[in-house]
């Protein structure tokens, strides 16, 4: 009988968890949820090679490990640092990291329109969700700012590069999701942007996951842009006979209408099996779908807010009434 591996014991803001030697701290934290867990813009646990891009995962290292107590001088990436045995990890009780995190919001900022109020990610979007937590309320960038012209990329999508974070989880999700990937990043530095070459359209049978993968409002899903804000729908656990995709999916219902479908996200808002183009785009009929019952929204943000789940309480007779 083969040995089983020693675990690492590691720290994180004081609360300790084993893990298997190679797991990241950003998945040691994410064992031990709550507030351990780094924000993450740019990785996804599915996608190869997504991470180390947005820094806001950023995290420090107040001890290195058992053998080498040294802490590490700079703050390091969680997404793609792995653990060592009795590694000491501080990332909401470091003030070092908030101010990071506010440094990376402000200039995630400096070209990220504060369009929430119209932006059909908002109430869904992380950059809204990290701006609440970490943002200014005034910006010290005096230069001017990127603009784009909104892109129709495909039948089904829309891009608004001035949105965008470049954050490259919807190239990886059309790299490795499809048989052949049409848009990418184009340019370097500053002048970065995604964008199709020759103004392809994406019509991969799997391509509409890069809307449910990017965390900003950058990508969206035309045949639900500008219908309603994502609060006022419910979100329903639904599933199909699909013979390209699992089937399972969430309808977001207006009534008893299918307003947008989209792939089911854990508490990390991270899509578990992503799922094909007809589900997503074409099965628009309640009928298309069995109803297994009201989805269950771990993330915290706008979203949560409205508390659907939750009875209404029976001393407001207004909204009982409704
Ligand atoms: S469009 Fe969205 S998913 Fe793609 S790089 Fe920009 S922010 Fe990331
Ligand atoms: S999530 Fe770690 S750098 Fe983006």
């Amino acid at each position: 009988m083969s040995e089983a591996t020693p675990k690492f014991k590691i720290t994180i803001d004081g609360h300790t968890v084993e893990v298997d030697p190679g797991t990241t701290i950003l998945n040691a934290a994410r064992l031990l949820g709550g507030d351990s867990v780094p924000p993450a813009m740019c990785y996804y646990t599915s996608l190869k090679g997504s991470g180390g891009k947005c820094r806001t995962c950023l995290v420090e290292v107040s001890k290195g490990s058992e053998k080498d107590p040294r802490p590490m001088p700079k703050l390091v990436a969680s997404c793609s640092t792995t653990v060592m045995d009795g590694m000491e990890i501080k990332n909401k009780s470091s003030q070092r990291v908030l101010d990071a995190r506010s440094g990376v919001v402000e200039m995630l900022l400096i070209n990220h329109p504060l369009d929430c109020p119209i932006c059909d990610q908002a109430g869904e979007c992380h950059l809204q969700d990290l701006a609440y937590e970490h943002g200014k309320s005034n910006t010290r960038y005096e230069f001017e700012r990127r603009t784009f012209e909104k892109l129709d990329i495909g039948e089904y999508i829309k891009l608004h590069m001035t949105r965008c974070i470049l954050c490259y989880r919807c190239v990886y999700t059309a790299n490795q999701l499809t048989d052949k990937r049409e848009h990418g990043v184009l340019k370097r530095g500053d002048a970065a942007e995604i964008g199709t070459f020759i103004e392809n359209n994406l019509t991969n049978d799997f391509i509409g996951n890069v809307i449910d993968v990017c965390p900003v409002g950058a990508l969206t899903d035309k045949t639900f842009r500008f219908r309603s804000r994502v609060w006022y729908t419910k979100p329903m656990d639904v599933h199909r006979d699909c013979p390209t995709c699992s089937g399972k999916a969430v309808a977001w219902m207006i009534g008893d209408e299918v307003a947008r479908v989209t792939a089911r996200k854990d508490q990390f808002g991270e899509v578990k099996e992503f799922i094909c183009n007809d589900c997503r785009f074409h099965k628009k009929e309640k009928s298309d779908w069995t109803i297994e019952g009201p989805r269950h929204i771990d993330r915290t943000s706008v979203i949560s807010a409205n508390h659907y789940e939750l009875e209404i309480p029976k001393h407001t007779p207004l909204l009982n009434k409704a």
